[in-house]
């Protein structure tokens, strides 16, 4: 035995390094949070498919004027603050995952041609649609954060149309609706969620829920978002108008 040998306490020989992981965890946890989350928001964003009067409502409601009296833009912008930490750490985590040389890529990519197994193509896709996030994601949370008393029919029509937001929302849709059910699939099989006897058997069922789902979310956002652009396009004249609700408008007789 040499010196170092003789340094080097028993303790010290077994003790393992629990970071990679805690660093697993916090990724699962974060993306949990994210995909659930992203299937709220879409719906809270489709309610105007059901109206301009019923999207005003879901506005109002997320401002607190039904438990207030009086509308609160702030909670909004604290709320999606929040979204936007859990969303800057999960990209944090996140980056250990991506190739960091064009080297290393190159190697990935060979192994994924190689392999053709759809789990190492889905893992390639998601790092992708992440890698785009970092841009489109963080524009919008940002604008979303400084601009709460702007977001309803015609405000938010506005800004999809007469601000140009249209383009990074198709991006930003398709990119989060690959990626959230590609990972909320990753997670399932991960942790071993709602494993039955065949293995097998539960993984050909995720697959069909999660291509259920991206088909059903991909197909509510993509209607939100030509209802949005429609009410944009007649809207063009009058940019910058709020939407008055049917309730509050004069009665025309
Ligand atoms: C800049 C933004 C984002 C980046 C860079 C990013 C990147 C990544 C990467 C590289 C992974 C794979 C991790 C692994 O292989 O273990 C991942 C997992 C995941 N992401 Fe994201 N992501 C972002 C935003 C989002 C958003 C907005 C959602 C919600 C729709 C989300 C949901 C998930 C889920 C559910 C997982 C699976 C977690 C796991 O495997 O443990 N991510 N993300």
């Amino acid at each position: 035995m040499n010196q170092f040998d003789r340094n080097v306490t028993d303790k010290h020989r077994y003790k393992f390094d629990a970071m990679p992981a805690k660093l697993d965890f916090i990724q699962s946890a974060t993306g949990l949070f994210l995909a659930l989350f992203m299937w709220g928001h879409m719906l809270f964003v489709s309610s105007i498919l059901l109206g301009k009067d019923a999207m005003y409502s879901v506005t109002k409601f997320f401002e607190g004027e039904y438990f207030f009296g009086k509308s609160y833009p702030i909670i909004v912008s604290i709320t999606v603050a929040i979204v936007f930490i859990i969303f800057i750490v999960h990209a944090l985590v996140a980056l250990r995952k991506f190739p960091n040389s064009y080297r290393q890529y190159r190697i990935y990519r060979a192994h994924m041609k190689q392999m053709r197994h759809s789990d190492t193509t889905l893992w390639f896709y998601q790092v992708f649609t992440g890698f785009v996030m970092f841009f489109l994601g963080s524009v919008h949370l940002y604008i979303m954060m400084t601009n709460p008393g702007n977001i309803g029919p015609y405000e938010s029509a506005d800004r999809v149309v007469s601000q140009w937001m249209a383009p990074l929302y198709l991006l930003l849709l398709l990119a989060v609706e690959f990626h959230g059910s590609i990972g909320l699939y990753r997670l399932v099989l991960k942790w071993g969620w709602f494993e039955g006897s065949n293995p097998k058997e539960s993984r050909k069922r995720y697959k069909k829920v999660k291509y259920i789902i991206t088909l059903f979310f991909l197909t509510l956002g993509l209607l939100s978002l030509a209802a949005y652009i429609k009410i944009g396009l007649e809207h063009k004249e009058r940019v910058g108008e709020r939407y008055t609700p049917t309730s509050l408008m004069p009665s025309q007789k």
